[in-house]
């Protein structure tokens, strides 16, 4: 082989090898850590205080990653990529606000779940922030969880019984130390259940 053409064929395979090992070393991280999504709608910050500490409580659990994003930038290959969805919103007359429901509706619209079913068997869990002690942040959570469990997702509680909520206005203003303790306490426990299930999962396809 003459020189150039050799030296052309040793630079192109140096190229190659370079960009593999990356390559393949993102694969086996992919196959083995679990992705939580947490996305959340805030306007003036409450939900988004509660999501950062959601997302914090996930991070602890070894091999799990987080992507942390508003409602609004969530791609396709963030919610097909992920392990588990955690859904935040502010209460709006009692329910999840418009935001939110626009995003889940974008499931559809924008994402195609439907009739695939491409959310099935991931983990799902809601957060909520409320002005008023007894406003709407249950029935807020339990909408968002239905949506959920109509997208045949596996859906988990953490910090309350339907999830982590807080109190923000009136008697209650912020959010207070046990409320955040209650979002780590959630992010902590979808994260532990998503790994479980992805490692199930893992040894099932061995067998
Ligand atoms: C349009 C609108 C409707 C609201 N409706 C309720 C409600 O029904 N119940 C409640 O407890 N708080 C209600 N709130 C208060 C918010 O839920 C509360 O301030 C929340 O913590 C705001 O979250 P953010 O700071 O993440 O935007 C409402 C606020 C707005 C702007």
């Amino acid at each position: 082989m003459a020189a150039p053409v050799r030296w052309f064929v040793m630079l192109c395979a140096g190229a190659l090898a370079l960009t593999a090992v990356p390559c393949l070393a993102a694969d086996a991280a992919d196959s083995d850590s679990v992705t939580v999504l947490v996305t959340y709608h805030s306007l003036s910050g409450s939900t988004e205080k509660m999501a950062r500490a959601v997302a914090e409580g996930a991070r602890a659990v070894p091999g799990v990653r987080v992507v942390l994003k508003r409602v609004g930038e969530v791609t396709g290959p963030d919610l097909f990529s992920s392990d588990a969805v955690i859904v935040g919103s502010p209460v709006y007359w009692s329910n999840m606000s418009g935001e939110v429901k626009t995003f889940f509706d974008n499931w559809q619209f924008k994402f195609g779940v439907f009739p695939e079913f491409k959310m099935r068997n991931k983990v799902g869990a809601a957060f909520a922030t409320g002005g008023q002690v007894s406003g709407g942040k249950e029935v807020t959570m339990l909408t968002i969880l239905a949506a959920m469990l109509g997208n045949q997702m596996i859906v988990v509680s953490g910090g309350g019984a339907f999830g982590a909520s807080a109190t923000t206005e009136g008697d209650s203003p912020g959010i207070d130390d046990k409320e955040l303790a209650d979002a780590r306490d959630l992010g902590r426990r979808v994260a532990e259940v998503a790994a479980i299930i992805k490692r199930g999962a893992r040894n099932n396809s061995k067998e």
